[in-house]
């Protein structure tokens, strides 16, 4: 049997709605949340990921802000702009789209985020958080799996996750996550030999390599559930995951498509991310 979709365009919706209610009802009280997001040159696909930002923003209710800066702003420049959102109270959550041009120092940029107001969960604070077990925001890509995983009413209590991809931004905080759901978790790296013997042990498997396909359908265990993080542009301008979905899908229990899988799931959860920004504030 083919394996059953996981669809991150059906769950996404319908989170959205109900964080559509929450943002009306705390704009009735006052407290309309905000978010700003910060887009540093002209890079294509951030430019893309930035206006689907905005625009899930304004139609969930919240006050969406986007500062557009040149390529050759300086950091100096960078850093006034985030101290002053920093102290704007309108805005409850802050994101600097990455990657910044090279002239930048992303580490210092992302420090001077109130840990607070660091929406993407990429401040180290809020990174030390994660992992001591006690986080504030969760990084909004592993953040939207975990949730996928959920709904789906995938049962993580000793189940085998590999996660493929050791990114600050998605891996590392993925593996955390798992673990804190009780999977016993193995994170792999562009250096781990014999990665499919890993895959075929996996029950959950998680890939967020940003390499065409790269998972075949010989390297899942039958039944797996596969969520897959990739998104990728082919030649042809079609996109496709870090799975091949059709070989995958033959084998797996339960998989995520691209487009449609786990991208939505991310924008929604800088929502409920903010969302939670504004509820801390007013607890
Ligand atoms: N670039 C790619 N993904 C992300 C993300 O989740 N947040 C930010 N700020 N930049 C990104």
């Amino acid at each position: 049997m083919p394996a059953q979709l996981i669809s991150g365009t059906e769950l996404a919706a319908s989170i959205r709605e109900q964080i559509a209610r929450r943002a009306a009802e705390l704009t009735e009280l006052g407290h309309q949340p905000g978010l700003a997001v910060v887009l540093v040159g002209e890079d294509p696909a951030s430019q893309v990921y930035v206006r689907n930002k905005v625009a899930a923003c304004e139609k969930a209710g919240f006050k969406s802000i986007m500062h557009r800066l040149p390529a050759n702003t300086t950091q100096t420049e960078l850093l006034a702009l985030v101290n002053t959102l920093n102290h704007d109270d309108t805005i409850h959550g802050i994101l600097v789209q990455l990657p910044l041009p090279s002239h930048m120092d992303s580490h210092s940029v992302i420090e001077a985020i109130a840990a607070h107001k660091d929406v993407d969960g990429f401040h180290v604070s809020n990174a030390g958080l994660l992992m001591t077990g006690k986080p504030l925001f969760r990084p909004c890509t592993p953040y939207g799996v975990m949730k996928m995983l959920e709904l789906t009413g995938i049962n993580l209590r000793g189940a085998e996750a590999v996660v493929i991809g050791a990114s600050n931004i998605v891996g590392k905080p993925q593996a955390m996550l798992l673990l804190q759901q009780g999977a016993t978790v193995t994170l792999c790296n562009s250096k781990t030999k014999d990665l499919k013997a890993h895959c075929q042990r996996a029950d959950v498997l998680v890939v967020a390599v940003g390499r065409p396909n790269m998972v075949t359908g010989d390297m899942i265990k039958p039944g797996a559930v596969v969520i897959d993080v990739g998104i990728n542009r082919l030649p042809n301008g079609q996109l496709c995951g870090d799975v091949d979905f059709e070989s995958a899908k033959a084998v797996a229990g339960w998989i995520t498509p691209v487009p449609g899988g786990v991208g939505p799931m991310t924008i929604t959860m800088l929502l409920q991310n903010t969302i939670e920004a504004v509820e801390r504030r007013l607890s």
